[in-house]
């Protein structure tokens, strides 16, 4: 297994790419509303990425091995949709959770970060299951520092997410990025402390938690016998949620690169790294 440890230089690129694909969620958030398609929302995005950061699309036309290539610029999944949804004619209702789930390549280096919407008003559960995600998220990123363990990240998600009587995504995880989309190693999101790889300054992953209400099992989302090729919802069709951060490791700790204006503040419970002296 390689790993690849990001220079100075690559960071610096990454840091770009990261902000850009933040910066699509600000720019999508106040279209996120009854009523819009998220084929509109997929548009928006990709005009946003093409012709205001002259950056590309990453999702679009990306086909790993066994899968159709994927036809649009962002991801966007609802409600039971655990992943990968494609944007099209569906119409976003009140009460609906959508997670927006977008990836950039600028200059060569890839930045990826998704958010959950709640459209309108949400139910306590759904708005529950939304925060919880994101607590669970930041609790991963709390563990990454040098000499820490992917493990570690993976068993505090879990830890926490299971705790709220929710359960864990065993089939997708996090992984590593630069100049591919993904790159070893693997990031899951479930775990044992003290396993796996060792975190090194200069490694950059994603972690991105898929939460569902109901039980973790997933499957392929066919309508009437038919499978895009793409969409994963819950077996027992719960709600599922998802948070993603592409995560520098640095010599101290963490650096989150998707930050931009409009991301959501951490948790209450995450320590701000003490001010310079
Ligand atoms: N952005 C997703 C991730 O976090 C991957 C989407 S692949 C696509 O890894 F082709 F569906 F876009
Ligand atoms: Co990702
Ligand atoms: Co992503």
């Amino acid at each position: 297994m390689t790993i690849s440890i990001k220079s100075a230089a690559d960071i610096e690129g990454m840091r770009i790419a990261g902000r850009l694909a933040s910066e699509v969620l600000d720019m999508l958030t106040p279209h996120v509303r009854p009523g819009i398609t998220t084929g509109e929302l997929d548009k928006l995005a990709h005009d946003h990425i093409v012709h205001e950061q002259q950056a590309i699309p990453a999702p679009l036309n990306y086909q790993p091995s066994g899968y159709p290539p994927y036809p649009k610029s962002v991801c966007t999944s609802i409600n039971e949709q655990v992943c990968h949804g494609v944007p099209g004619e569906r119409v976003l209702k009140t009460g609906d959770i959508v997670n927006i789930d977008v990836t950039v390549i600028k200059d060569g280096w890839h930045g990826d970060t998704s958010r959950m919407f709640i459209v309108g008003d949400g139910t306590i559960a759904a708005r529950r299951l939304c925060t919880i995600t994101y607590e669970a998220m930041w609790k991963g990123i709390e563990k990454v520092r040098p000499g820490a363990r992917l493990g570690d990240i993976g068993h505090v998600i879990q830890v926490f997410a299971e705790g709220q009587g929710f359960s864990v995504v065993r089939e997708f995880c996090g992984h590593g990025i630069g100049k591919k989309f993904h790159e070893e190693p693997q990031v899951l999101h479930y775990g044992r402390p003290g396993t796996l790889e060792e975190l090194v300054p200069g490694m950059v992953f994603t972690i991105e938690p898929m939460i569902n209400a109901g039980r973790r099992e997933i499957k392929e989302d066919r309508k009437g016998g038919r499978y895009d090729g793409w969409t994963i919802v819950t077996k027992d069709r719960s709600l599922s949620a998802q948070w993603e951060h592409t995560v520098l490791v640095t010599e101290t700790g963490y650096e989150i690169l998707t930050l931009s204006a409009g991301s959501p503040p951490p948790p209450a419970f995450v320590k701000q790294p003490a001010a310079a002296a």
